[in-house]
Parts: structure tokens; C-alpha cells; sequence
């Protein structure tokens, strides 16, 4: 029987996960989103085209892969909807060619989810989390909380009565809040976009992917966000509403843990982060901001400044250890083709003492990070497509990353591009 491989983001997010899923899709026939929504936004590129996906998986473009949304992910039906129209008129029809299917245990955010989202956030005012606004954090509520709508649930002739159930608590806790907004529009949308993924397969996830190993089958699972997110072990309160972490692929796909195989942790050869919470490594600054514009560091979905720093290796330590990675993925070398000197923190000053882990207190008490000065190599590595033009310092670089967090090194990013990546061994 196979396993189910797994490929998740080490850091904040946005760390290059679509394309690289795009990139291992061809050795797999199934890949799996388990958790988060449309908060995500992965980019994908090839032959001069760039496509962002929110909800679908980013094995969508190769010919022979199946796609599916697992029931540990949130689904907005209208922007699920407009990326499947977005991709048709590109000329890529998953639905038509059976290359897409969805969960009917996964839960729908409605748009009174959204509204909850914004007027949480808007009350926050400077304490506010910085979320997406896409309404992922009540959508979760409502799931933990045994209110939630499932995709199968539209299927049901009371579904509209559920709804209006459902909207009417929003409507209640709204009330509470000074905000104001009008629902008619985003409902009318809704309900469109409700009829529309009828037409995806609802399928139990848990038999769907099990199905898969026992017919010998190789299935990747896509995460969302990223470890530093995770509900649990990120950033607290500063997080998203779900285990970004290896845990989330089981319980957001149902697999059981001995069916988990490659751990694929994938990291920026720097950091960023978008939204608020604690960032050691950040650069405040003009060396920040050239990281900023060389790596194109704007949301994805929501267009959002990223913020920027120096690679952190006591955070990236802990998100191995978390999700059991047995591979690392580094991107986007090329963005610091132009430092003279790179940093990497290996430790914090933190309370007086210098630690080598994130402290539980790291909201309330900023850790200064400590850092170590590496030569930059001042080479363009964007064209690079092979092990024996890498330069020598970026090896050095890699080769220190690895000494350090103990897991091979096994790709490179260069380049956004579909083909910019190098297998190093
Ligand atoms: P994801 O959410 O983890 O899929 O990452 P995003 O798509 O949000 O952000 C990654 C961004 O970096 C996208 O704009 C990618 O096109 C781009 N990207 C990915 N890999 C590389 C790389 O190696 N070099 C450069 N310069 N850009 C890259
Ligand atoms: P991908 O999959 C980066 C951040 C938000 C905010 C926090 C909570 O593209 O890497 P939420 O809307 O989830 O309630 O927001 O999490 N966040 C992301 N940051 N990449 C993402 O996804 C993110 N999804 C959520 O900015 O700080
Ligand atoms: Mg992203």
C-alpha cells in the first residue's frame, strides 16, 4: 500500500507551496488540499501565464492528476466558483474532464461569515489579527461549535431552512456589533454559486484517499498557510483557525498517521508574514523593503505589503520537529542574488538569556534575534539549471541550512517559473 506524502509551508505562508505542488504533480495521481479556505492563494506559473488558485489544488494543470478539496477545508462557494470560471475561460475545464472533486464533509462559509470576520476585526481596531476577511475564523467557529453547513447539506431539501437558521444567529451577533452591511447581493450570489458546485462529485474524503492507497495509487496533500499559523502551535492569537501541520493532512483528509510518508517542508531562503503577531527576524527597514520589491512580496489574495526578514532558523527547527519533515524545499534563492551579506538568526535574546526556541511569551516580549552573517553570492541564479552552476556561496548556504536543521536540502526554487527548479539530490 502507498502513503500519502504531504508538502506544507515551514514559515508564515506564501512560501511557494502552489508552485512546487505544480512542479511534483506529474509524479502523483492524486493531490489533496486538507485544510484552511481562501485565505490561500497559491500562484502558479508556466509558458508565460500565472494563475492563483484559492480553493483548488494546485495539481490542476497537469493532464493525468485528480484534485481534491478535503472536508478539513472551508469553502467559499462564490470564490470557488469564480476560480473554476477563471480557469475555463483560460481554457482549463477541471469540472468537465472529472479532474476535481469536493468533500460533502467539508464546511461552507457563508457570507454572513464574512461579515462576522470584518466586523470582529474592524472592533479589534490596532489589536486586530490582520486577517484575510474571508471569513475563515467563524467559518471554523461554526464547525467546532456544531452549527456549521457541509457541502453535503445542499443536497438536502431543507438546506435553505438550515441556512436561514444559521444566517439568523449571524444576524444576532451582528447586532452586537456597530456594522453595518447589506446581505441581499452576496446571498443572491451564494445561492448561484451553491447550484453551480452541485455539478463538482461530492465524495467522502476519508474512502476517497484510502481508496487511492489501497489501489496502490501515490497521493500528495497540499497545505494551506503555514506552520507558524498553525491554531495551535503558531503564533496564538495571531494565527489562522486551523493545524497547518502535518496532524491537519490527517484529520483534513482522514488518513491515519502510519499512512503519512515524505514530509515536504517548504521555506523561503528569508521570511515573511502578512497580517499582525510577532516576527523576531523582521526588517524594519530599507534592507527589508529591497526584499520587499526584488521578491514581489504582495499578497496573493489580498494584495496586501508583506512583511520581511532574515531567515529564521529556531522557528524553522520547531516546524520540523512539528511536522516530522523529511525533505526541505528552499525558494526563492534568486531574491538575494543582489546581497552582498545574507543573515541567518540561529538564536534569541530573550528575558536575559539566549534560547534557541520560540518562547511562549513571544507576543508580550519581543526576542531580539541573534544573527549570523553569511556571504551573499552576487551572481543572478535565475537561469541556473543545474547542480554544477549553482554558485559557490549559495551552496554554502544551503549546506549550512542543512547542518543546522538536519534535513537534506532536496529542491531550489530560482525563479517563479515552473522551470526554474533544481533537484539537488
Ligand atoms: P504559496 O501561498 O505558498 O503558494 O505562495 P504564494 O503564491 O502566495 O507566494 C509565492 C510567490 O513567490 C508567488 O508570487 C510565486 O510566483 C513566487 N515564487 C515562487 N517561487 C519563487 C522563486 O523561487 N523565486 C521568485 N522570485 N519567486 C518565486
Ligand atoms: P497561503 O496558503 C499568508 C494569515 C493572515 C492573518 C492570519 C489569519 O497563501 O500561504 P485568516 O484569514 O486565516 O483568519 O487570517 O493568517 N494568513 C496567511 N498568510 N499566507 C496565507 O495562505 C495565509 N492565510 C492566512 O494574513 O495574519
Ligand atoms: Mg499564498
Amino acid at each position: 500500500m502507498t502513503q500519502v506524502d504531504v508538502l506544507l509551508g515551514l514559515q508564515w505562508g506564501d512560501e511557494g507551496k502552489g508552485k512546487i505542488v505544480d512542479v511534483l504533480s506529474p509524479q502523483y495521481d492524486l493531490i489533496a488540499r486538507f485544510q484552511g479556505g481562501p485565505n490561500a492563494g497559491h500562484t502558479l506559473e508556466f509558458d508565460g501565464k500565472k494563475f492563483v488558485l484559492n480553493t483548488i489544488p494546485s495539481g490542476i494543470f497537469n493532464e493525468k492528476t485528480m484534485n481534491l478539496i478535503g472536508n478539513g477545508v472551508v469553502i467559499d462557494p462564490i470564490i470557488l466558483k469564480r476560480e473554476l470560471d477563471n480557469l475555463q475561460k483560460a481554457g482549463h475545464d477541471p469540472v468537465a474532464k472529472g479532474k476535481l472533486v469536493i468533500a460533502r464533509k467539508a464546511h461552507l462559509i457563508l457570507p454572513t461569515h464574512q461579515l462576522l470576520d470584518a466586523a470582529n476585526e474592524q472592533k479589534m481596531g490596532k489589536d486586530k489579527i490582520g486577517s484575510t476577511l474571508k471569513g475563515i475564523g467563524p467559518t471554523y467557529m461554526d464547525k467546532t461549535g456544531r452549527n456549521g453547513l457541509r457541502v453535503g447539506d445542499t443536497t438536502l431539501p431543507d438546506f435553505k431552512e438550515r441556512y436561514n437558521k444559521l444566517v439568523e444567529k449571524h444576524k444576532e451577533i451582528l447586532s452586537h456589533y456597530d456594522f453595518e452591511y447589506d446581505l441581499t447581493e452576496k446571498e443572491a450570489a451564494f445561492f448561484e454559486a451553491i447550484d453551480f458546485i452541485k455539478n463538482i462529485p461530492h465524495v467522502d474524503s476519508e474512502h476517497f484517499v484510502n481508496g487511492y492507497l489501497k489501489e496502490g495509487k501515490t497521493v500528495l496533500a497540499e497545505g494551506a498557510q503555514g506552520t507558524l499559523l498553525d491554531v495551535d502551535f503558531g503564533s496564538y492569537p495571531f494565527v489562522t483557525s486551523s493545524n497547518t501541520t502535518t496532524a491537519g493532512a490527517c484529520t483534513g483528509l482522514g488518513i491515519a498517521p502510519n499512512k503519512v510518508g515524505s514530509v515536504y517542508g517548504i521555506f523561503k531562503a528569508y521570511c515573511t508574514r502578512v497580517g499582525g503577531g510577532p516576527f523576531p527576524t523582521e526588517l524594519d527597514d530599507e534592507v527589508g523593503e529591497t526584499l520587499r520589491q526584488v521578491g514581489h512580496e504582495f499578497g496573493a489574495t489580498t494584495g496586501r505589503a508583506r512583511r520581511c526578514g532574515w531567515i529564521d532558523l529556531p522557528a524553522l527547527k520547531y516546524a520540523i520537529m512539528l511536522n516530522g519533515v523529511t525533505e526541505l524545499i528552499m525558494m526563492k534563492a534568486d531574491v538575494l542574488d543582489g546581497f552582498d551579506t545574507i543573515y541567518a538568526c540561529t538564536h534569541y535574546e530573550h528575558n536575559g538569556e539566549t534560547i534557541d526556541y520560540m518562547p511562549y511569551d513571544i507576543i508580550t516580549v519581543k526576542p531580539t534575534p541573534v544573527l549570523k552573517a553569511i556571504d551573499g553570492w552576487k551572481t543572478d541564479v535565475t537561469k541556473v539549471s543545474k547542480i554544477e552552476e549553482i554558485p559557490a556561496k549559495l551552496s554554502e548556504y544551503i549546506a549550512f541550512l542543512e547542518k543546522e536543521l538536519e534535513v537534506p536540502v532536496k529542491y531550489l526554487s530560482v525563479g517563479p517559473d515552473r522551470v526554474q527548479t533544481l533537484i539537488l539530490n
